[in-house]
């Protein structure tokens, strides 16, 4: 029964790989970084003398390479035996050899017609025009986006009034498939395709499905580089007639670079969603480094519990690190699970998904009187009230009621449908598939309930008859009405965009934490909005993307933290822009310690199921730019910090990664990383956290510590006031955590937070930690 919410946009899962030789697979062979003496040319040749050295013959080491990373990251991609992959692993200067793995981006049920709703009045409102002012709407920063491609037409990417592409910049524009130079421009300065990997396991792209080019068949790349670097697109023709607000990215004059891993899967709708391949990927990510851009841009993500060097969204955006290139990357759509999480390498910000203030209200008239409310994109009117039946009152002879209540295909009696309103259950198969049996039964609407699970979260579909959906707790009032009287009757209210309370709200789907690879790192580390987010589209493609859905439409509205995710990469870019010697991490804590917990009634904010969301769920909590590009103090972390916290986990590793770099002596705790949050996965006894803060604002100020502790845990702190008097000034602190005397809290994570406040910055960290 709670199948669906699960489905969302990004949920990754493996594919068993349908190799196309029996013995050999792909593998990652990773060498760490370049010792910086080599040619590009050398390196190749080196890779090369690797595979020599375990394959029969020269001819086969050299059919057998797919790519040779040299920009950053030293390692290559190669067809090989499990022996010749464990040969190589055992090689001292190899770092990791990871098998590659088959990404299947699934990207079902939740995408809707966009209607002409200003759904970007975050932009304006959070975000403000000083803030984009003074960034100059984010223009000399360059965003790279790793996904599906881009539909390069659409007004979005449109460069006019944009500067000259910048000198520095080094990518270029892949010709291919329906994709040739003319379609790059000032505002897509770059794009290329990695398909190696994926004709590997796939063979060739079928024209039919997917260009073999930087262009877009599917939509979600589109989506999401223009939710990062959108132009401002005002009054775009909706389906329906539905006139739209502004679709607007975070950063409007960024310049977006465009690196294609993902590709439609073949003989599958494109609703099934999509693959990346490892090799691809990490190929993406090292030209991105090498091509200059600031941002990288990942709404892809592994939910499998690699640990980080065999996670080559991990090792690429390591390698990003030395650059100072900020990796942005979604949390995934695993949740409500616990330990749900992709994308947990501490050097990444790592994004959930919320809800935002504006909802498409449709709410369900009854007969008697009574309004029940829902929520609905669809562009029709219904005009008058129908009767009204429940689905598992109407099935047909000898199917089972369970599979009627979910209107699954072939489960209404035409006979009982016919000219009614079908009150029907989320449950198996995709909610646009129950309007389509409704109205094959000739139903006239459908009210989509949540089952308990869903709660009161409503999904919106794009549905091709009268349709809303309602809450958990509506549909049990619809039932008892109908079960109240002979001759139910309802009518389905048109749709309004109203400002909904309480908002931001957690969504189901965002993973949550605790950190499965690395516990003592809080993750996710921020929320942004990802449901109904309204962005560009691929005209190839259509708004459910389902084989039977013939419309196109240039914008969507799109749900998952893929879509959060470039929320967050385009406001990093507008800071950088304000702040260009910031570090990543000075960016990334920002960010963080200035992000709000609560929601717009000023309560705490809520889960999906109306319980107040813990930072497992939303990280330090919602993101507020201005507040970001002006945080007080950050927590730094150095680079070389990063290669330390390897120490951790395998102190050879950071020797085979950078060999100019020891372990410290005494060995480090990833509690030790200057971490904007914590988490101590056992408190046994008394645990001793060390912080250090640098003032980033420009004049004297002196702060203050307070704390909101959880039960069971008590505090010290030393010193608990800082005053600086310059820029860059740094100090440390430390707060020792105790296990309170109090037995009634255990065997659970307690949360709590710390603050350093100046009157004018609150600069605040989430922890948790778990009482034995
Ligand atoms: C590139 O594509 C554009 C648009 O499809 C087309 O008009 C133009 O002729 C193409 N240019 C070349 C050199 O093929
Ligand atoms: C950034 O540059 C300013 C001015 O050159 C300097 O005062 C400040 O310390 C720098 N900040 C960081 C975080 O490096």
């Amino acid at each position: 029964m709670k199948i669906t919410i699960f489905y969302l946009l990004l949920v990754l899962i493996s594919l068993p790989l349908l190799a196309l030789s029996v013995e050999t697979k792909v593998y990652i062979v990773y060498f760490g970084e370049h010792d910086g003496k080599k040619t590009l040319h050398e390196i190749e040749n080196t890779h090369h003398s690797y595979l020599n050295s375990v394959k029969e013959s020269h001819e086969d080491a050299k059919s057998s390479l797919l790519y040779s990373y040299k920009n950053s990251i030293n390692g290559f991609a190669a067809k090989l035996t499990p022996d010749e992959a464990s040969k190589l692993s055992k090689m001292k200067e190899v770092v990791s050899v990871i098998p590659s793995h088959g990404k299947y981006r699934s990207q079902t049920t939740r995408s809707w017609d966009f209607v002409g709703l200003n759904d970007h009045s975050w932009n304006r409102a959070q975000m403000g025009d000083d803030l984009l002012l003074n960034a100059q709407y984010g223009k000399n920063q360059i965003i790279g986006v790793v996904d599906s491609g881009v539909w390069p037409e659409s007004a979005s990417f449109s460069d006019v009034g944009m500067d000259p592409v910048p000198k520095t910049w080094k990518g270029i524009c892949q010709e291919g498939v329906a994709f040739n130079k003319s379609h790059c421009n000032r505002k897509i300065i770059g794009a290329r395709y990695y398909v190696k990997g994926f004709y590997n396991v796939f063979g060739a792209v079928n024209p039919s499905e997917d260009y073999l080019s930087p262009r877009d068949a599917d939509g979600h790349g589109t989506h999401t580089a223009s939710t990062a670097t959108g132009r401002q697109v005002p009054n775009a023709a909706a389906l329906g007639g539905i006139a739209i607000g502004i679709a607007s990215g975070g950063a409007p004059m960024a310049r977006l670079a465009i690196y294609k891993a993902c590709w439609a899967m073949p003989g599958k709708p494109k609703s099934d969603g999509n693959t990346c391949m490892d090799e691809d990927v990490l190929a993406a990510i090292d030209d991105a480094i090498g091509d200059g851009v600031d941002i990288l841009s990942l709404s892809l993500g592994f939910n499998e519990h690699s640990p980080l060097d065999q996670d080559v969204i991990a090792i690429g955006s390591l390698h990003a690190a030395t650059k100072n290139i900020l990796t942005v990357c979604s949390a995934g759509n695993g949740g409500p699970s616990p330990a749900s999480l992709a994308n947990i390498a501490p050097w990444v910000i790592t994004v959930a998904a919320s809800g935002i203030d504006r909802q498409f209200s449709s709410p369900v008239l009854l007969g008697n009187g009574m309004k029940i409310q829902g929520y609905s994109i669809s562009p029709y009117a219904m005009s008058q009230m129908y009767p009204l039946v429940y689905a598992r009152d109407v099935a047909r002879l000898g199917v089972p009621q369970y599979l009627a209540t979910q209107c699954q295909p072939d489960t209404l009696d035409s006979y009982k449908v016919n000219g009614k309103i079908v009150l029907c259950f989320i449950g198996q198969g995709r909610n646009v598939d129950k309007g389509i049996e409704v109205s094959k039964a000739g139903g006239v609407g459908l009210i989509l309930a949540n089952n308990q699970d869903n709660g009161n979260t409503i999904f919106y579909d794009s549905h091709f008859i009268f349709a809303t959906g309602v809450g958990y707790d509506g549909a049990v009032t619809i039932l008892q009405y109908i079960y109240s009287t002979a001759y139910p009757t309802a009518r389905i209210l048109p749709v309004q965009s109203v400002s909904y309370t309480p908002a931001p709200f957690m969504a189901g789907y965002s993973s949550r934490g605790p950190n499965h690879v690395d516990a003592h790192f809080l993750k996710p580390d921020i929320t942004a909005p990802g449901l109904q987010i309204l962005a560009a589209w691929s005209e190839a493609s259509s708004p459910t993307k389902l084989p039977y859905d013939r419309r196109s439409t240039k914008f969507n509205l799109y749900s998952g933290t893929s879509m959060s995710c470039p929320h967050v990469s385009g406001v990093a870019a507008l800071l950088r822009a304000v702040h260009p010697n910031w570090s990543l991490s000075a960016i990334k804590s920002a960010l963080m310690t200035t992000a709000s917990v609560t929601d717009n009634l000023n309560n705490p904010i809520q889960d999906y199921t109306g319980n107040p969301a813990t930072p497992f769920v939303f990280g330090s909590g919602h993101f507020q730019p201005i507040k970001a590009s002006d945080p007080g103090l950050v927590y730094d972390i150095s680079y070389d910090d990063y290669l330390h916290y390897l120490c951790t986990i395998n102190p050879g590793l950071l020797n085979k990664v950078n060999a100019k770099i020891n372990c410290p002596n005494q060995l480090a705790s990833p509690l030790n990383l200057n971490y904007p949050s914590f988490v101590i996965p056992n408190l046994y006894g008394p645990v001793t956290v060390t912080r250090t803060v640098t003032n980033v604002f420009d004049g004297q100020s002196r702060y203050e510590f307070s704390w909101n502790l959880p039960q069971g845990v008590s505090i010290l702190v030393s010193p608990t006031v800082l005053v600086f008097d310059h820029v860059g000034q740094s100090f440390s602190f430390t707060m020792t955590i105790f296990p309170a005397n109090d037995y009634s809290v255990r065997n659970q994570y307690v949360f709590g937070w710390y603050m350093w406040s100046d009157g004018r910055h609150l600069v605040r960290s989430p922890f948790a930690v778990f009482l034995p």
